[in-house]
Parts: structure tokens; sequence; C-alpha cells
């Protein structure tokens, strides 16, 4: 654990060289480095890294909603808050096999969360490092209320490509989306694999669990596996919506690509004591494991 800027930060390095670093201010994943080094998530140069809000990049963690609806701030508030180390979480389902270098951590809502959120939950959260340097993140929301609650969530995953112009999405094909930009309105996907040349903002729909993302010019694929997160979001904000946001650089929006495992279209129920888990696996693989060019 490190102090940064009085923050701390986890680092989890694997026995092969690879690392994570997450900040205890909204669990937020603010690094993934493979085994040579090289970062595989984006963080704007112009991020901010002090509360209140989240820093722009890595994987901010929305919850208890995606998006921005009725009087809760977007995205929810946990990404904003301040998380804690969590020495003595109850056990995994051994189904759920993780890494072995990891940290577990713990959001409760403090009293300003609970009046616009009247809800109590615990927020387990578990951030690994599989030997092959795979980052693993499982969350485990558990209802400690007298009623039940429903939310949506998302791993806000700022994955860096070389260039999204030369960057494919596969796995959605033929898939529902409500779209972002024309008030979430429903939409069939037609394309053979997503490709980029304007904003998109999108969110597709009971995609498979396992999807990729070819980055060309890299010639290198994210593998994005998820369980318990039937939606994808995609989002990449483009020249005009970069130049409005004063944490992202005018010209960064090449650089980077929203991909997250999420739940969304369907609110996830939970009754008092019940518990849900999403499972977010990524790794990276030489783009010709994955495709023909
Ligand atoms: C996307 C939303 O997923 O997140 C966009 O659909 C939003 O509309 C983007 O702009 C970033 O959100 P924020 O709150 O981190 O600026």
């Amino acid at each position: 654990v490190k102090d940064w800027n009085g923050i701390s930060q986890v680092i989890l390095r694997s026995p092969r060289g690879a690392s994570a670093r997450i900040s205890l201010h909204g669990g937020q994943v603010i690094s993934w480095r493979n085994d040579r080094g090289e970062e595989l998530l984006f963080t704007s140069s112009k991020a901010i890294f002090k509360p209140p809000k989240a820093m722009r990049g890595g994987i901010p963690i929305c919850f208890p909603q995606f998006g921005n609806c009725g009087s809760l701030e977007q995205h929810g508030f946990a990404r904003n808050k301040m998380w804690s180390i969590d020495n003595d979480p109850p056990p995994l389902h051994p189904s759920d096999g993780d890494g072995k270098v990891f940290v577990n951590l713990l959001f409760s809502p403090a009293e300003e969360d609970l009046k616009c959120w009247p809800h109590c939950f615990e927020f387990r959260l578990r951030v690994s490092l599989t030997m092959n340097g795979d980052l693993v993140m499982i969350s485990r929301i558990r209802n400690i209320d007298a009623k039940p609650f429903n939310f949506s969530f998302a791993y806000h995953t700022y994955l860096s490509v070389s260039d999204i112009s030369e960057v494919r999405i596969e796995g959605l094909e033929t898939l529902d989306y409500l779209d972002n930009l024309c008030q979430r309105e429903r939409f069939t996907e037609q394309g053979d694999a997503i490709t980029f040349e304007s904003e998109v903002d999108r969110i597709y729909l009971g995609s498979p669990n396992i999807i990729a993302v070819i980055d060309h010019e890299k010639k290198r694929t994210f593998v994005v596996k998820k369980e318990g997160l039937p939606d994808v979001v995609v989002w990449n904000p483009w020249e005009k919506k970069s130049k409005s946001m004063t944490d992202l650089g005018d010209e960064e929006y090449k650089q980077m690509l929203c991909v997250d495992g999420a739940a969304i279209e369907r609110q996830i129920t939970l009754k008092p004591g019940e518990e849900w888990t999403g499972r977010l696996e990524l790794s990276v693989v030489p783009s010709s494991y994955c495709s023909d060019d």
C-alpha cells in the first residue's frame, strides 16, 4: 500500500512482472500493466486524481446506477467515495477461482450516501492478477437492509488503444442495443463487427460472456470475459464531446475505448440477506490468436 496525495493505493505484482494499481478512492483500478511493463488501461493526461470525482481512466465502478436518472449522481456514488481494505472477507465461492495476488476492498454507505439512496449494503470488491497477468475483478453486493433494493452496475473499463479508427469489437453482432445518443432508443446492430468513425455511446443487451476488442495497429486483442453482467457498454466520446470535457485532452479519444461489463437494462433486485456477484476478467493476446488477419 502506498500513499499518493493523501489517498492510499494498493499495488499488485504477479510473479512474472504484471502489475495493477488500485486506488481506495472509488476502489478504482487506475493501472494494469503486462509483464513487459506496457500499460493496458487508458488514463487521460488531464485526469484529476483527487476527490470528489473519479479520475478519467482506469476502471471506475458505476453503482448503484449506470447513467444519469433520478436524483442520484451520474453513474452512482461508489466511484467517488473512499473504500477500505477488507482484511476478513467471507470466502468466495470456489468456482469464482481467481488469481493468487489480490486485494479485498469494502465499501459501505455513509450517512450522506443513505440520504440519496436509502439502502444498507456491503459492497466487497476483490481485484486480483492471475499467473498470466490477467486482471480479475469480483464484485459482491449484499443487501443488509430490511427491504429489497434494485440497482444497475458497470465496470467502466477504459482500454488503451493505439488508434480508435483501427479498432473493432467482435461478439456484439446482431444484438439489440440502447443508444444513449437517442434517449436510450432501442436498435439492432447490423454490422459484422463494431468499428468507430464517430461518437458511440451504446448499451448492448444480453451479450455473450466473451467478447474481443481487436487493436489492429498494436496487433493485440483484449479478451473481455464476464459473468453476471449481461450487458456491454461501448463508449467513445469522439472529437466534439472530448473538447467539452475538462479532464480529457482534445485528441485523447483516439487512444481510448470504454467497453464495460454491465447489468443495466434489467436492474438487479436483492431481497434482504441476498448477495449478487459480477465478475470481469480481462486478458490480452496477440491478435493472430483470435482472428485471421
Ligand atoms: C458513458 C456514458 O458510459 O460514460 C456517457 O454513456 C458518459 O454518456 C460517459 O459521458 C462518461 O461519464 P462520466 O460521468 O465519467 O463523465
